[in-house]
Formats: C-alpha cells, sequence, structure tokens
C-alpha cells in the first residue's frame, strides 16, 4: 500500500469512496470540497493506494492554529486491512510538517460506531462544541 498526495484526476474516485462511506450530504458539495482543499495552500488529499486503486482517503488542513482531518474513508472491500490507521498517520505526518502541534476532527452525532476506531489511535474527545453558519448567506 501507498499513500500519496492526490490530484484533480483522482476526483470522481475519491469521491465515491466518500459518498460509499456515507460522509457526504446534500449541503456539501463533494466535487467542490476536494477542489477547494487541492487549491489551498495548506491543504490536501491524501489516498491510500492498493495495487494502483484508491482505496481509502483523508483530507488534512491547516488552519495556522490547528490541524485538522475531514473525509477520512476506506473502501468498504478494503476495511480492516490497517489503512484506515496508516491514513490517520499520513495525516498527522503531513499536518506535523505545517507546523501544527494538535490534530482535530469532526465525528457526527450519527457516526457511532467509528468512536471506537479514533480511541484506538489514541483520539480523545475534546469535550467541545462545534458552532457553524454557513457564510455566503449574506453574499
Ligand atoms: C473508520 C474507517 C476509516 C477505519 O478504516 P479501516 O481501514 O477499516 O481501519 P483499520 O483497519 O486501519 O483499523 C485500525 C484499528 O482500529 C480498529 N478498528 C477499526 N474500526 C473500529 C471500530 N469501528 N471500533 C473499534 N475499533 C476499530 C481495528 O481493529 C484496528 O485495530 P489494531 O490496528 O489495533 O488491530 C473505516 O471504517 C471507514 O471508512 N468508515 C466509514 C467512514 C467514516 O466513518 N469515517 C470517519 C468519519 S469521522
Amino acid at each position: 500500500m501507498k499513500i500519496e498526495e492526490l490530484d484533480h484526476s483522482a476526483l470522481v474516485n475519491a469521491t465515491a469512496i466518500w459518498s460509499e462511506a456515507d460522509l457526504t450530504r446534500p449541503w456539501n458539495d463533494p466535487d467542490e470540497d476536494f477542489r477547494r482543499a487541492l487549491k489551498g495552500e495548506n491543504s490536501a488529499v491524501l489516498g491510500a493506494f492498493v495495487n494502483g486503486e484508491l482505496a481509502g482517503t483523508v483530507m488534512v488542513g491547516d488552519d495556522g492554529h490547528r490541524g485538522w482531518m475531514y473525509y477520512l474513508a476506506v473502501a468498504r472491500g478494503h476495511r480492516g486491512e490497517g489503512i484506515g490507521r496508516a491514513l490517520v498517520k499520513a495525516g498527522e505526518n503531513w499536518l506535523r510538517s505545517c507546523g501544527a502541534v494538535k490534530v482535530q476532527l469532526m465525528v457526527r452525532n450519527t457516526n457511532e460506531q467509528v468512536a471506537g476506531f479514533y480511541r484506538r489511535l489514541g483520539y480523545e474527545d475534546a469535550q467541545t462544541t462545534v458552532l457553524a453558519r454557513w457564510l455566503d448567506e449574506e453574499a
């Protein structure tokens, strides 16, 4: 298995994995999310390849204070092979190289089954509520 930064040619396969993993939502355009991450200087999408085929992804971004991970997903046929763990490690290393000292991620309240995975990798509940508002409402 090989992990590398994705380019635009991986968009269709990456977003298909996100969709299969139930990470997409009607209010987030996955294609636009992918493109925006590749456009930013401090963000990227990393992909895990098995026999030349994309088997998993993680989006990473450094906001100047913390490193963030999004869209961690492994194709159903490749789960349980250590790819998720390897992607998180690669994401952490990518963020460390940006100067980030801490990494954070959000888990939807409806995604209870993933909590055990993150705990296994040393992640703890940050006891924080995330608040959000769309910025383009005023545009
Ligand atoms: C979560 C996900 C990325 C894990 O990927 P994976 O490749 O199957 O995980 P790994 O094989 O690397 O597992 C790493 C470790 O976590 C453990 N683990 C995996 N899923 C687990 C779970 N649901 N609960 C408890 N432990 C779990 C594994 O047993 C393994 O332990 P070990 O390495 O100490 O033996 C994958 O299940 C997935 O794509 N889920 C749907 C998308 C999703 O929910 N993403 C997270 C959004 S916040």
